[in-house]
């Protein structure tokens, strides 16, 4: 660092800058990307999102969840683009809007189990790194701090205990009412989802957090330098400040002088 301070502080560092977030399922990390996005003037991507357009291909597709091989040939006949948005990315498949069909519980369960073939998760941080190359980006999903962008800045690891994460989901879908169906005019048989059961979100949410945690490639784990946010006993606007203070202390630490 030189010795001659400038009374004017750079924002590059802030204009540039990755911001990731990690976390388990319901932790609240797309509401807390989408604010921290909006306070500091970033992009926001949600890489899970990515992982939930590439499962409803498999879905239609009809291709066993388990078939790594067959995945990742998938793989390579397919694009996904993402499109920051106001309030969520718009997800293009294929060149098709699938934004609307992504949070279907049939593709939420499919997600968590592309997401564990070492075929896929490489050309999915490759479509990821190539997104936020640029930076000035939130991004947030499982592994963005430990893999995806290990040398961001800023990385944030949101948590909250499974009881209180299960009891948000089971709020947004109230208040979406219905999950959606996976084709946009007939729904796959079985998918024309009723609301879901407490408890059920509960087993859902348990059975995901087992994949994503205990997965052997790229595994849910805080990188050694996130910051730990628990957001157990907070609300949401508590745990959007508390974010906002972790981000802006990190960047006011970076700025040059
Ligand atoms: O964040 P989400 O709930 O939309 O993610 C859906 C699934 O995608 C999640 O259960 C695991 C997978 N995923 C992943 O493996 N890595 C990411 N960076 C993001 C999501």
């Amino acid at each position: 660092m030189s010795g001659a301070a400038s009374p004017i502080r750079s924002t590059e560092p802030v204009r540039n800058t990755i911001v990731a977030i990690d976390g388990p399922a319901g932790a609240g990390k797309s509401t807390l990307a989408r604010h921290l996005a909006r306070h500091f003037g970033l992009l926001n991507l949600e890489t899970g999102a990515m992982y939930r357009a590439f499962a409803l291909k498999a879905l239609r597709a009809a291709i066993p969840l388990d078939d790594g091989r067959a995945l990742e040939r998938l793989s390579a006949e397919t694009t996904i683009r993402l499109e920051p948005g106001e309030e969520e990315n718009r997800v293009l498949l294929d060149g098709e809007d699938v934004t609307g069909f992504l949070r279907n519980p049939a593709v939420t369960d499919a997600a968590s189990r592309v997401s564990i073939f070492p075929g896929v998760r490489a050309w999915m941080v490759g479509l990821q790194q190539k997104l936020g190359a640029r930076g000035g980006i939130v991004m947030e999903g499982r592994d963005i701090g430990t893999v995806v962008f290990p040398q961001a800045p800023v990385k944030i690891f949101l948590d909250a205990a499974p009881e209180v994460r299960s009891q948000r989901r089971f709020e947004q879908l109230g208040q979406s009412g219905r999950a959606h169906a996976i084709e946009p005019q007939t729904g796959a048989p079985g998918d024309r989802s009723s609301p879901l059961e407490r408890e059920e979100i509960l087993r859902e949410l348990h059975a995901r957090d087992e994949r994503d945690r205990n997965r052997a490639d790229s595994p849910l784990r805080p990188a050694p330098d996130a910051v730990l946010l628990d957001s157990t006993g907070m609300t949401l606007e508590e745990a959007v400040r508390a974010a906002i203070a972790i981000v802006a202390a990190k960047l006011a630490s970076l700025q040059p002088f």
